[in-house]
């Protein structure tokens, strides 16, 4: 873990609070708010007997659904304990030692780089520009690529969420496209963490031909509501696929998760009903919160809003006072390239995203007290 850390621990919450879970309105994850497919949950009820046996660590039937589909070879999957796993086992696999990554986004693939005594450098969205992913900035001759630095090694890896999180910006696939081959033609590696790509069909590239050294990571932790069984997955070539499996310890992925993901994946219903209720409910929640006095939205591709509180609104404080209502949001003042008054919400329900609309006009009208 960081010093940022993550949204999502409602157990914490619970505790602190003394709270059962069902009284906590989490706004600090981003989870698909229609929850996951009710097939993946008859699934589970149904799968008591596999849990006798050991999981399949191939996770082989997920990996074919998968291959079927986004129409690739189901040689080019991995399946990990989250995407998480696979953004720690990237540096050691791929011997990635610095890396370049397209900022501010989240903390993990730092803490993955620091936990091998590897190296980060950033390039930085600003918000003048509503935090769109300077792209252009990872040849600069004097940014990115182009920086000279003595005391670290070069860097052999460029990382980009995309969309990314928490600022919500999507690049077109056709400028990540252009990058992944501008990174390839220099013989770095290429990540792109669309874990949140569900919600944006259209930027994700992983349909597409990969480059040799490119690998995107998705995940069933967001669009399809799956978070506490831990599956995602990496899309590379056959080569790559192999090499990082190869620091993946046996049975990371549990086969509850292997078997609910494959029927979430297989849930068309289910996908288009999310699509369309999140696309409804964001523009909504947006409107709303730009209307809330002295706030700043951003817009945003995924299933979440980053915005400003008012200028004298303290953050942690309004954190705080929401939390004891029950109302988690992230806290993003910390997050470095983001200002001192940003926080993440997640959108939700139409009656929870109203109880948050609710709460946080009387946190202003107080001034965060
Ligand atoms: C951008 C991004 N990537 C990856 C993850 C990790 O997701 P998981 O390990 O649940 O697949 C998160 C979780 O918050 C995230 O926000």
């Amino acid at each position: 873990m960081t010093g940022i850390g993550h949204g999502g621990d409602v157990y914490a919450a619970a505790r602190k609070l003394r709270r059962g879970l069902h009284r906590l309105v989490d706004f600090s994850a981003s989870i698909n708010p229609l929850g996951p497919s009710p097939a993946a949950l008859r699934t589970i009820a149904d799968a008591g007997d596999l849990l006798q046996h050991y999981p399949d660590p191939t996770c082989w039937d997920l990996r074919q659904a998968l291959a079927i589909h986004w129409q690739r070879s189901a040689e080019e999957f991995l399946i990990g304990n989250g995407s998480t796993e696979l953004i720690h086992l990237l540096p050691r696999a791929l011997q990635i030692r610095h890396l370049l990554v397209v900022g501010p986004t989240f903390s993990e693939y730092a803490a993955a780089m620091k936990q091998c005594g590897g190296h980060v450098s950033m390039v930085m969205a600003v918000r003048a520009e509503s935090y769109r992913p300077p792209l252009e900035q990872v040849f600069a001759p004097a940014q990115g690529l182009g920086k000279t630095e003595t005391d670290h090694p070069p860097i052999d890896a460029v990382l980009l969420c995309n969309p990314n999180s928490p600022t919500g910006y999507a690049c077109s696939a056709a400028a990540v496209r252009k990058l992944a081959r501008l990174v390839a033609r220099r013989g770095l590696w290429f990540l792109v963490d669309e874990t949140f790509a569900e919600y944006c069909a259209d930027a994700s590239i992983v349909s597409q031909a990969l480059s040799a050294r490119t690998i995107v990571l998705r995940s069933f932790t967001k669009f399809y509501g799956l978070p506490g069984l831990r599956v995602g997955y990496a899309v590379a070539k056959k080569p790559i696929i192999e090499r990082i499996a190869a620091h993946q310890p046996p049975w990371s992925v549990n086969m509850l998760a292997q078997r609910a993901a494959e029927a979430g994946l297989h849930d068309v219903r289910h996908a288009r009903r999310s699509l369309r209720f999140m696309d409804r409910e964001r523009l909504r929640l947006l409107k709303k919160l730009e209307q809330l006095p002295g706030c700043t939205v951003f817009p945003s591709a995924a299933n979440f809003i980053l915005m400003e509180l008012p200028v004298r609104q303290k953050v942690a404080e309004t954190v705080a006072v929401l939390r004891r209502h029950g109302i988690l949001i992230r806290d993003c003042s910390q997050v470095p390239g983001l200002n001192a008054r940003s926080v993440r919400v997640a959108v939700r329900t139409r009656a929870d995203n109203d109880r948050l609309l609710h709460a946080l006009t009387a946190v202003i009208r107080q001034g965060g007290s």
